[in-house]
């Protein structure tokens, strides 16, 4: 019998499915680099749940319906977007990329998709304003409210046109990979939101996580509804709520002003054994869905999965890990094209 020819890895062949970069991602990057990005909390269960219950739904399709020229097109908040595929905020993606997020904004701009910048960027908002896209911003509420109150305000004056208030992580999760591998923001990256000892990750300890310690010190655990409150009065962007997988949750966004809400369990990085995002919709979608568009996040890596989250009620869904994936795979493409 004939040896298989199949590559080892999808670094040597073109990528046809979003798992095919992440595959290329993990022969790319250095370790800690990698499990940063693809890893979760604890055993993993939320991200495994996640993709487990996009497999678990068959499609009961209509047919001679006369559609031909499918239109993927919405709108949200006034703007109109080319498909219901947003991307997600993740922080530091120089690592993945020597653009970052200034990269990842103008494919996003250039696909005509939402641009979602973490406030753990390594890139200054500003600077990535410049893609001209569509950029929300997502914020991280830090313990001095003068830092998280300038910080909207540079993201309103700057052109951002939605706050993303992230609220499943009043401490970061506990990812092993990243306490095994004493993780934290190798040398030369910076957040450039921030300014002094606040734009980079502390010297690590073996055996702790530099950006655990970075969370606990900085930033706010204890998040109530009368934080939600301030933001939506404080700001004239529409408030998404991302991190809701309850329906009541969801109510009690929308009645303290959130304009949107995501039910996300932040990629199965922060709570472990979280609810499967996909499996948290439907109730969310019948409490709110009426009144506000509810999106969703959380395992999706093709279109059939965009599919499902919509038939069950989501007005767009986002995407975290294939596109840092793709970035990487593309660095290391550009770098081997120019040595042919
Ligand atoms: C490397 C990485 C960094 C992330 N950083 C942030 C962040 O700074 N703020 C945030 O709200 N969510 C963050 N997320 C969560 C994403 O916004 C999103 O919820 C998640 O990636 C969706 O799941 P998926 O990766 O399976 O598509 C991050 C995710 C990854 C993979």
């Amino acid at each position: 019998m004939a040896k298989s020819t199949t590559p080892a890895t999808a670094v040597d062949a073109p990528p046809v499915r979003a798992e095919d970069f992440e595959v290329a991602a993990r022969a790319i990057l250095p370790k800690a680099i990698y499990d940063y990005f693809a890893g979760g909390a604890e055993d993993e269960a939320a991200i495994a749940g996640n993709r487990a219950a996009f497999a678990r739904w068959r499609f009961r399709y209509r047919v001679l319906t006369g559609a031909s020229e499918p239109d993927l097109g919405l709108e949200l908040f006034g703007r109109r977007l080319a498909m219901p595929v947003q991307l997600a905020a993740a922080a530091t993606q120089k690592m993945a990329h020597p653009q970052g997020e200034l990269g990842a904004a103008t494919a996003a701009a250039a696909a005509g998709v939402v641009y979602c910048l973490s406030t753990l960027s390594t890139t200054s908002l500003e600077d990535v304003a410049t893609a001209q896209g569509v950029p929300w911003f997502q914020l991280y509420v830090f313990k001095d409210r003068g830092i998280t109150t300038e910080l909207v305000d540079r993201a309103e004056a700057a052109g951002y046109q939605a706050i993303v208030l992230t609220v499943d992580t009043p401490i970061l999760g506990r990812r092993e990979r990243d306490f095994r591998n004493a993780f934290g923001m190798p040398a030369g990256f910076l957040y450039e939101n921030l300014v002094g000892p606040l734009s980079r990750t502390g010297p690590v300890d073996v055996g702790q996580s530099a950006l655990a310690e970075y969370f606990s010190f900085q930033l706010d655990h204890a998040l109530t509804l009368k934080d939600l409150e301030w933001l939506a009065g404080h700001t004239r962007l529409p408030v998404l709520v991302k991190g809701v997988v309850r329906p009541d949750d969801a109510r009690r966004s929308l009645s303290a002003g959130a304009r949107g809400v995501i039910v996300s369990n932040h990629g199965g990085r922060q709570l472990d054994y979280s609810i499967a995002t996909l499996d948290a919709l439907p109730a969310v979608v019948d409490e709110v869905g009426g009144e506000l568009p509810v999106l969703l996040d959380g395992g999706v890596r093709r279109g059939t999965d965009v599919l499902k989250a919509l038939a069950l009620g989501a007005r767009s869904v986002m995407i975290g890990r294939p596109y840092l994936a793709s970035a990487v795979f593309s660095s290391s493409y550009a770098t081997r094209s120019s040595c042919r």
